[in-house]
């Protein structure tokens, strides 16, 4: 979501005449989009604000903006003790950005506006050509949180579940793919309740099946979805439509049930593995993965055992695994029993050490096999190098000139490595 913001951002700034630079050093402005989802993230905001001081000094004419959740979250604070900062601007006011720049070049003063807009639906010809890849892009389908976990800062720093209209996000899907996108990726805090906050409304299942039947697409994903509203209807959806890959993340966040409740997840472990049982029976080779906190404040010895154990019954695909922070004003920061550092270290390694061998497995399980690819980007490390994902969102590289770059092909897998696939292309499919 913050990647797709910051290409928001950026291709405002381009709509009006900006070029992106090669250095920080050359640029007049300097934004920098935020997470503050964890402590550790924060942490970086500030270091780099901090940095950015010597720069500001040297050249004193550069803009120095800061956006989204830890501008959302601190703009009080950077306001106060940040004097080189320019402007501050929340989650809600992104599309302002533009305006915000202008006016602080004509006044010279400093803007800070984190209201919280819930009636605005930027005109759709606003929304960015992605930028990164031609072929795979995100649409946000909806803003904010209702849920209010007591470890997450999600609901207030992006604000209540807004959706955005169906229609429009049909449209610009087919702008997108008359564009040469095939790939849409669909982005929200929690799609499955989709549509929920209006009364004029279509389902999620629904939008997936609207989205899927536009000519062209060729795949369809969405992040992220919570446990507890994973409808029948949407499970039904991975065996009925075709480009809904086959791919969910789906996060779990502890295998204790006594911890889940004190989180507010509002699902059980028991819930959890159904509805794991059940996306499986319908589309059995589903990639499924998870997010994990180790440590949340009351998670004894006992309990964390329970989360090896949900590792090793379900066997995903890959995990994503944090040592819990206190996130103010979520309600666990006032939780009892915080938990020490060296134990969340200790209980994340051995999370992650667990969790290896099964990613590892799971990737060597499609060796030897034919699987579609959308070549999307050149390789990192191989020059003569193109990569791509699979449908069921692995990285694979192959031995191809860029002119494959945006094809969608059949590759051959040859080599498993621990994170990505080696293979050759024995099809192109378009
Ligand atoms: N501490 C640690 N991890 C957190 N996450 C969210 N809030 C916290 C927190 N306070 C993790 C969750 C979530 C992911 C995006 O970040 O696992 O799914
Ligand atoms: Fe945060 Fe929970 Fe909302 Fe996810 S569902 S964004 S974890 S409050």
């Amino acid at each position: 979501m913050n990647v797709h913001d910051t290409e928001y951002m950026a291709s405002l700034l381009e709509k009006a005449g900006y070029v992106q630079t090669r250095f920080p050093q050359e640029a007049d402005i300097y934004l920098i989009n935020t997470c503050a989802v964890r402590q550790k993230a924060e942490e970086k905001v500030y270091s780099l604000l901090g940095r950015l001081k010597f720069l500001k000094r040297k050249r004193p004419n550069l803009i120095i903006g800061v956006g989204g959740c830890v501008a959302q979250k601190e703009a009080e604070r950077i306001m106060a003790k940040m004097p080189h900062v320019d402007l501050v601007f929340g989650t809600h006011q992104i599309y302002r950005l533009l305006e915000f720049i202008e006016k602080i070049r004509e006044k010279k003063e400093r803007i800070c506006c984190i209201d919280f807009n819930y009636e605005l639906e930027p005109p759709c010809d606003l929304f960015p050509i992605p930028r990164e890849s031609s072929v795979r892009a995100y649409i946000t389908i909806m803003q904010g949180c209702n849920n209010f976990c007591t470890y997450c800062i999600v609901p207030y720093v992006r604000g209540r579940e807004v959706s955005r209209k169906s229609e429009q996000i049909l449209a610009e899907a087919q702008r997108l793919i008359d564009r040469g996108v095939k790939e849409i990726i669909l982005l929200g805090q929690n799609v499955n309740s989709y549509g929920q906050d209006r009364t004029d409304e279509i389902s999620f299942p629904e939008l997936l099946r609207r989205l899927d039947k536009l000519p062209g697409l060729k795949r369809l994903r969405f992040i992220t979805s919570h446990p507890k509203d994973i409808s029948p209807e949407l499970i039904q959806a991975f065996g009925e439509l075709e480009t809904l890959c086959e791919q969910i993340h789906l996060p779990v966040q502890s295998g204790s049930d006594r911890i889940l409740k004190r989180m507010g997840r509002k699902y059980t472990r028991s819930d959890y593995l159904r509805k794991i049982e059940a996306l499986r029976k319908v589309c059995p080779n589903i990639a499924i993965t998870t997010d994990l906190i180790v440590g949340f404040p009351g998670e004894t010895d006992a309990d964390f055992r329970q989360t090896l154990s949900l590792l090793e019954e379900v066997q995903f695909d890959a995990i994503f695994a944090f040592k819990y922070s206190d996130r103010p004003p979520a309600k666990a920061v006032s939780f009892p029993d915080k938990i020490d550092e060296k134990t969340k270290a200790e209980r994340l390694t051995e999370v992650l050490n667990l969790q290896k061998p099964i990613t590892e497995k799971k990737n060597k399980a499609k060796e030897g096999k034919i699987l579609e690819v959308l070549l999307d980007t050149h390789s990192k490390r191989n020059p003569d190098q193109v990569a791509g994902r699979t449908r069921c969102n692995r990285i694979v590289n192959v031995q191809a000139g860029l002119e494959f770059i945006g094809k969608l092909v059949e590759v051959k897998t040859k080599e498993a490595l621990p994170h990505s696939l080696r293979g050759e292309v024995v099809k192109v499919l378009g």
